[in-house]
């Protein structure tokens, strides 16, 4: 049995999708948990509802993809609770197109969200965490960081990068008892891959071993099992939660 009883989570983009359903896994689990997203008025609907079903958290609006808003959330978290011990960096977002229709404004934007959030957050959470004596990060990438996907060279630099940086950040504070590791989803249906065609929605269906599409909660299971004291000796780690798309050596 998975227990975050006594612990603190923050978990970005918390608002909706899978970042929701992490959430509400950590707080069932018995953390206290920080609800956070861009949108002040989302944070607190989310944060109401969540409070309404007896769970212990609080909102906090950030956009993680600004260094400066990254420091103050976790600030704001220090000053609410005094400790902060799992990191779920899961903001991100897309904004698809072949690569000679891309613009570079929408490069810039998927690589501030999706890859800068990951180290603005870690860098304001590395002092805390230090001070704690212990922490876990857990980043949110994806199967096409791994093997790639036409009109996605944005995101899957993005979500390459955030493999690169886990596994580093992993090597730099092991011996300070704080482990980082990623996790890479399928196709998970949420409001982002709503956005899909049907046509494409079919063509990843067809690759999909398992033959069907994830759920939240496939990937918020395994986030509580990482976050929990049971996987204390798992950092620098990728795992696929994608009904075997992706299977590595
Ligand atoms: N859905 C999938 O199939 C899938 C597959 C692989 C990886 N992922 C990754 O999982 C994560 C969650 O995806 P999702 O499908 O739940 O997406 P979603 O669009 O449903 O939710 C994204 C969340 O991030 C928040 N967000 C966006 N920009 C932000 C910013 N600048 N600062 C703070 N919050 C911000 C949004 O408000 C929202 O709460 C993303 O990192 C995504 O890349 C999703």
């Amino acid at each position: 049995m998975i227990t975050l009883d006594g612990k603190i989570a923050l978990v970005t983009g918390s608002t909706r999708g899978i970042g929701h359903t992490i959430a509400e896994t950590l707080a069932r689990a018995g953390a206290k948990v920080v609800i956070s997203s861009r949108n002040a008025d989302d944070c607190r609907r989310v944060a109401d509802a969540f409070s309404q079903k007896g769970y212990d958290v609080i909102g906090i609006a950030a956009d993680v993809s600004d260094p400066d808003a990254a420091q103050n959330l976790i600030k704001d978290i220090i000053a609410q609770w005094g400790e902060l011990h799992i990191v779920v960096n899961n903001a991100g977002i897309t904004r698809d197109n072949l690569i000679m229709r891309m613009k570079p404004a929408d490069w810039d934007a998927v690589m501030a969200v999706n890859l800068k959030s990951v180290f603005n957050v870690s860098q304001a959470v590395i002092r805390p965490m230090l001070k704690a004596r212990g922490g876990r990060m857990i980043n949110i990438t994806s199967v096409v960081g791994q093997m790639g996907n036409a009109g996605q060279t944005n995101y899957a630099a993005s979500k390459a990068g955030i493999i690169g940086f886990t596994k580093s950040l992993a090597r730099e504070v092991a011996s300070r008892n704080i482990t980082v590791n990623a996790i890479a989803p399928g196709y998970i249906a949420t409001e982002m891959t709503e956005d899909l065609t049907d046509d494409a929605k079919q063509r990843l269906m067809d690759q999909i071993p398992m033959g069907r599409i994830g759920e939240t909660a496939d990937v918020a299971n395994l986030v509580a099992f990482l976050a929990s004291d049971l996987a204390g000796y798992i950092t620098g780690q990728v795992y696929n939660v994608d009904g075997g798309l992706v299977m590595q050596g």
